[in-house]
């Protein structure tokens, strides 16, 4: 046998095959074009279990320097783009391990002693994952700052806050922008919480059973940085229950961006005003000279549909898989990189984007007039003076009624008009009806009142460091 036993792929599991494998089957099959990206991971996990290996005498000091030579070689090979990345050689795992083999003889075909590319697979997957959370992590960060800058500025600018898209009550802008850090708030907490499941040590598993070997797997998460190692051989081998949470979490954080862009569509429109986004994140029309489009947003909310088909075909790629490992979890890689890339890409540009946010704060305030976003108040108004709440209600509304026809707003109603439809009703109604007055009027824990809105402002500041 030639040093290299894994010269062509057949030939890896050699004895026993009889014939090569066909073109189109190894085309079929292979990861190496994809998988390619998780080299790190792959010589980190490698040197961990060599170092232990080693502590546990199973491969001699010698045969650990080799490896660790051999291995520093093969990254600085893969860095400068001058290793040979082979079809053949299936996936990332078999080609640097025969690029090993070439490298350091013999002490690289001891490196897999207890081990599988099953266990092996799961490992690297779970450490690349773990270290790509805690990147979204931070820009989820970034993102949450940008809003609570924002909403710092426009605490009582005020605009009209919708149910079914038809004017409802006045909020603050700050406050409408509060309500997303809340949400990216949340993922980020997902985040957090998943990541202690994805941070947990498969090595050890080997194919399906564990091994005969006097391995210290505790040793290897240490190393490693994880918490913990996987309790069951066949389930560290073959779940990836982990990989489809963080792909929930993912397909999270795009909706509520995509919520956010749908927004920031309409409010860009004409028909809206309210706001400008700033020129780098827009583009024009070849045809229309006046056009200047939203495509960031309507790219990210598009963009949601794919990372939310991603959740759908991993989780639909765990489906009926029996124990244990299948080789149908090759199909993991893909979606959750393009998902990881995907959310990271937005993140970062949304972080940027809101901060180049220009609000038109008249065009808000006349919107908000529009609807006697008020009415509420002027029930909230007679109530307090006793008429029960649902009394109130139907006042309120035969008041609008004479507003609709008589062309104003109900804060423009003369005193007197008010009195006829409730006699206690005094001239400090007119400072209830104004949006000023709604607003400060929700001065009450997650209200939108000016005071509330900066409060909680001051929160997420102390909260995001
Ligand atoms: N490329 C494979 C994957 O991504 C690695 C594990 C292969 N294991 C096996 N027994 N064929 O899952």
């Amino acid at each position: 046998m030639s040093n290299n036993q894994f010269d062509n792929k057949s030939a890896a599991w050699s004895a026993l095959f009889s014939e090569p494998m066909s073109e189109l089957v190894k085309r079929y099959t292979s990861s190496v074009f994809f998988d390619k990206r998780l080299w790190q991971v792959d010589i980190r996990g490698s040197l961990a279990h060599a170092e232990m290996l080693c502590h546990q005498g199973i491969l001699s000091d010698a045969d650990h320097s080799a490896i660790q030579g051999g291995m520093a070689a093969i990254a600085a090979e893969i860095e400068s783009g001058n290793f040979d990345w082979k079809l053949d050689l299936e996936d990332v795992h078999l080609n640097i391990e025969a690029r090993l083999i070439q490298l350091a003889g013999d002490a690289g075909k001891r490196l897999h002693t207890g081990r599988s590319r099953n266990d092996q697979v799961a490992t690297d997957v779970r450490l690349w994952l773990r270290d790509e959370i805690d990147l979204i992590g931070v820009l989820l960060i970034e993102l949450q700052k940008a809003l609570v800058a924002l909403a710092d500025e426009h605490a009582e600018t005020i605009m009209p806050g919708f149910t079914h898209l038809q004017v409802a009550q006045p909020v603050s802008f700050g406050h409408h922008m509060l309500a997303y850090v809340e949400m990216f708030a949340r993922d980020a907490e997902r985040m957090h919480d998943l990541r202690a499941r994805v941070n947990r040590l498969p090595l050890g598993a080997a194919a399906l059973a564990g091994t005969s070997y006097r391995l210290d797997r505790e040793r290897v998460a240490a190393s490693l940085g994880m918490q913990g190692v996987c309790q069951n051989s066949l389930d560290a081998v073959s779940d990836r229950d982990f990989a489809i949470e963080f792909a929930a979490a993912a397909s999270l954080a795009m909706v509520h961006i995509s919520r956010l862009s749908e927004e920031l569509v309409l409010w860009m429109s004409q028909s809206f005003g309210f706001i400008d986004l700033a020129d780098r994140f827009c583009t024009g029309s070849s045809i229309m000279p006046q056009k200047k489009n939203p495509d960031v947003p309507e790219l990210a909310r598009g963009k949601t549909g794919r990372v939310v088909g991603h959740l759908m075909g991993l989780i639909t790629l765990m489906k009926g898989q029996p124990l244990a490992y299948n080789k149908d979890n090759q199909e993991d890689k893909e979606p959750l990189f393009d998902s990881v890339d995907t959310l990271k890409d937005t993140l970062r540009l949304f972080a940027e984007l809101v901060g180049g946010i220009r609000v038109n704060a008249q065009a808000m305030q006349a919107a908000a007039r529009k609807g006697y976003a008020t009415a509420t108040d002027l029930a909230d108004y007679l109530t307090k003076q006793g008429v029960p709440f649902r009394d109130a209600h139907e006042t309120v509304a035969h008041a609008v009624k004479e507003a609709i026809t008589r062309g104003l707003d109900l804060s423009e109603l003369p005193l007197e008009v008010l009195q006829g439809f409730n006699p206690g009703i005094g001239a400090d109604v007119f400072h209830v009806l104004s949006l000023n007055g709604s607003l400060q009027a929700r001065n009450i824990v997650g209200g939108t009142a000016p005071e509330q809105v900066r409060a909680q402002v001051l929160r997420h500041r102390q909260r995001l460091g």
